[in-house]
């Protein structure tokens, strides 16, 4: 197919007009897509008429799936897929998780093996608000002043997916109950917080607001103090990228290279998008 890429903004991110992801890419056309997506860390198609079952396909091929821990969120029948949305079920419980992610983070971070990239398409969007923000962290990283870097240089972050919200309100506000069976299943993890890509090389920060909570081997005041020099200096706005919605829009992201944060919108409008997350390595 006969396709072209074009730069976003804030020198990352690209978007790719010509290709019909319902239909089956050849294998040429795929893995242009899978360097574009790498090198630009996120990757934006618009008006791609996808069932849940054209996602799920294209998404596989970038690697096996990741089943949410939050199962009570499936699309119904396609555990693949985790639905982020304010739609509500007839006894008034959600169909999706509603409140997803709206701080700064970096898809299941507090897991050993993260997940490498998130595939979420717009289904229904609000007609303001609900954007998502993208933040580089290879500029990030290159852009640290040297002490900093030497600060942290080898050093490991530890991550939870309950750590920062248990006295932040903030973060805390519309966060759905997660049953302590769910919880077993994510005890938090710790990884290296400068990252290298195993296929570029390159490498990225690798902390979030959202669920690294210490460094470790560090006293507590001097981690803390230490990450949010970090957090700020990764959310300046020339890192950032601003993903206005439209119906149909896939956006495809690399959690090693980029953190993402959703912003709020009018709830009495719907805004219904389907995830697909794909598995990553051990982070290194
Ligand atoms: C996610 C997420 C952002 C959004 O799906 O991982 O953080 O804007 N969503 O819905
Ligand atoms: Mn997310």
């Amino acid at each position: 197919m006969d396709f072209e890429i074009t730069l976003l903004s804030n020198g990352f991110g690209a978007e790719v007009t010509g290709l019909d992801l319902s239909q089956t890419l050849s294998y040429d056309d795929f893995e242009i897509v899978r360097r574009v997506w790498f090198e630009a860390g996120v990757v934006v198609f618009r008006d791609q008429n996808l069932t849940p079952e054209h996602q799920v396909a294209f998404s596989r091929r970038f690697g096996p799936l990741i089943i949410h821990v939050l199962d009570q969120f499936q699309q119904p029948g396609q555990p693949e897929i985790l639905l982020i949305s304010n739609k509500k079920r007839e006894d008034g419980t959600g169909v999706g998780f509603e409140e997803a992610g709206r701080y700064w983070h970096s898809d299941l971070s507090y897991v050993e093996k993260p997940a490498f990239g998130s595939l979420l398409y717009a289904v229904e969007i609000p007609p303001e608000g609900g954007d998502t923000m993208f933040a580089d962290m290879r500029r990030a990283l290159k852009t640290l002043p040297d002490e900093t870097l030497l600060r942290i240089t080898g050093r490991r972050g530890r991550h939870s997916y309950t750590r920062n919200f248990e006295d932040n309100e903030y973060l805390n506000s519309g966060r759905p109950a997660i049953t302590s069976n769910q919880l077993s299943r994510i005890p938090g993890s710790t990884h290296p917080m400068v990252r290298t890509l195993t296929d570029s090389n390159d490498q990225a920060l690798y902390v979030n607001p959202g669920f690294t909570y210490a460094i470790e081997d560090m006293d507590e005041s001097e981690s803390k103090a230490l990450l949010s020099e970090l957090f700020a200096h990764c959310t300046r706005p020339e890192l950032i990228y601003t993903h206005k919605w439209k119906p149909r829009d896939l956006l495809c992201w690399d959690n090693r290279s980029v953190m993402h944060h959703a912003t709020r919108f009018d709830p009495t409008h719907t805004r219904h998008m389907r995830r697909t997350t794909i598995e990553g390595d051990l982070p290194v």
